[in-house]
């Protein structure tokens, strides 16, 4: 296992789930962490218990439907730790529904927050990337993407928007200063569920990932082995699924 003690690493949506799994075990390993997310209280605890696990953490309210939180979440991580190494663009809600029940609420929440909030991560870290003469970008997407279901279809575009941004952004990397890294998680067992406004479709996703769901950290695992690797590798595209789900 190579060490994560010379990365700082800034993760969005850190107030629970995927993302607080990734701070915690990014910490564990010895990066320097920003946790960002909307709910203050929730993060700022969060970085209490790895501090005092002995971990490095710092973290900032972030809202990232908002270009300037993200432009302020990287200046704090410059600011906190010099640098700003990774950054996992994780935040993301899923109010997902058919088509046909036109809920064009729930479709601009999930343009807003995932496919937006991407944009505002590239944004504001590719110049600082460039600066630095390095920088990694790693989004958790979804298999929810690579095969579409129904009720998924607003989801899955967001989520393929993301992947479509990040292969053009590798495109425009050959220089070998900025990799990303699109991580797609099958059923995990998280609080996603909440930001389901269907009730229908909440209770048979919670059924779903309590019965199937693997743990947040695995997919964790995933991103620290992204991270890990030497400047020169790019690990472009992970897929990490329940064994049992089809
Ligand atoms: N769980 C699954 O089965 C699964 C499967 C495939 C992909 N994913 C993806 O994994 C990522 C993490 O989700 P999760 O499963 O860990 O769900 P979660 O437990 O609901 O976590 C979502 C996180 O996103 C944050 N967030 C939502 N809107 C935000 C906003 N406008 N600004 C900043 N932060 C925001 C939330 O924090 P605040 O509310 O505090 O802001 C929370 O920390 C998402 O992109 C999701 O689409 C999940």
């Amino acid at each position: 296992m190579l060490s994560l003690h010379d990365k700082t690493i800034a993760i969005t949506g850190a107030s629970g789930g995927i993302g607080e799994a990734t701070a915690r075990l990014l910490a564990r390993r010895g990066a320097a962490v920003v946790l960002a997310a909307r709910r203050g209280e929730r993060v700022d605890a969060i970085a209490r218990d790895i501090r005092e696990e002995g971990g490095r953490a710092a973290t900032c309210v972030v809202d990232v439907t908002k270009a300037e939180d993200l432009r302020r979440l990287v200046s704090a991580t410059v600011d906190e730790y010099g640098r700003i190494d990774v950054l996992v663009n994780n935040a993301g809600v899923a109010p997902i529904s058919p088509l046909a029940d036109l809920d064009t609420e729930g479709w601009s929440a999930m343009i807003d927050v995932n496919l937006r909030g991407m944009l505002n991560c590239v944004a504001a870290a590719l110049p600082v990337f460039h600066e630095q003469g390095s920088g990694h970008l790693v989004s958790i997407v979804s298999v929810a993407g690579l095969t579409t279901s129904p009720s998924m279809a607003v989801y899955a575009a967001t989520k393929n928007a993301v992947r479509t941004v990040h292969e053009g952004l590798r495109k425009e990397s050959t220089d070998g200063v900025v990799r990303t890294t699109a991580i797609s998680p099958g059923y995990v067992r998280t609080e996603l569920a909440d930001s389901m406004t269907d009730p229908h479709i909440r209770d048979v996703t919670r059924k779903n990932m309590d019965a199937m769901g693997i743990s947040p950290e695995a997919v964790a695992r995933a991103v620290a082995f992204a991270v890990e690797q030497p400047q020169d590798v790019e690990i472009g595209e992970i897929n990490v699924r329940p064994t049992v789900q089809g």
